[in-house]
């Protein structure tokens, strides 16, 4: 399937206006391989979970699953909070693998990157993450982790990431998942 274009679906863990993380996210629309398109799914609008509202699910919710279930391929680019993932993703991931028997992640490949204004780059939301990957059926990329740390000194006033061994880290980890998804559609 060399020539299928390839869809991705990407969607960033802070609703801060100014996040590096989203900033980060729309980097990756100049990053892209060829025949690769990259769509921005903001989570904003999406309520904090309720099971008892479950069986009849919120339009934003509703748009999100079919989002997911319609990319070819997953891009979370989240920071780190108190050593995890914070709350905004992971409620947004939890309504995502409902109802029960509904989970729109199913056997997703994903690629994910952090960042932080710290030392660490947000690899500890990172390893948090792929443990939630395990319980959803989210094939994780490996390979390169891609922790942007010190987000203070590697982005412009416009938002554009200008570290360029990591724009270059970028375009390796997105390759690798869009091999991926040529090689399991080829399986
Ligand atoms: C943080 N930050 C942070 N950074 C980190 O490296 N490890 C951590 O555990 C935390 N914890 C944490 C908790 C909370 C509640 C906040 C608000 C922040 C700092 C974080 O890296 C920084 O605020 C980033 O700028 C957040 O990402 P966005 O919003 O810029 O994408």
């Amino acid at each position: 399937m060399d020539s299928k274009v390839i869809n991705i679906l990407g969607f960033a863990g802070s609703l801060r206006q100014k996040s590096y993380n989203r900033a980060l996210l729309r980097n990756c629309l100049e990053l892209l391989p060829p025949d690769t398109t990259l769509e921005i799914f903001e989570l904003d609008g999406i309520p904090p979970f309720n099971q008892d509202i479950e069986s009849v699910l919120p339009q934003t919710v509703v748009e999100f699953k079919q989002k997911i279930k319609a990319a070819d391929a997953l891009l979370i680019v989240t920071p780190e909070y108190n050593y995890s993932v914070p709350g905004v993703l992971k409620n947004a991931m939890d309504w995502a693998s409902r109802p029960a028997g509904n989970n729109s992640f199913q056997r997703k490949n994903a690629a994910i990157m952090s960042v932080s204004t710290g030392m660490l780059g947000g690899s500890r939301a990172q390893y948090h993450l792929r443990q939630i990957f395990v319980c959803l059926d989210i094939y994780p990329v490996n390979k390169p982790e891609v922790f942007v740390n010190f987000a203070g000194q590697k982005f412009d006033a416009q938002g554009k990431f200008t570290d360029e061994p990591g724009r270059e880290m970028i375009r390796v980890l997105l390759k690798a998942l869009v091999a991926r998804v040529r090689i399991a559609a080829d399986s």
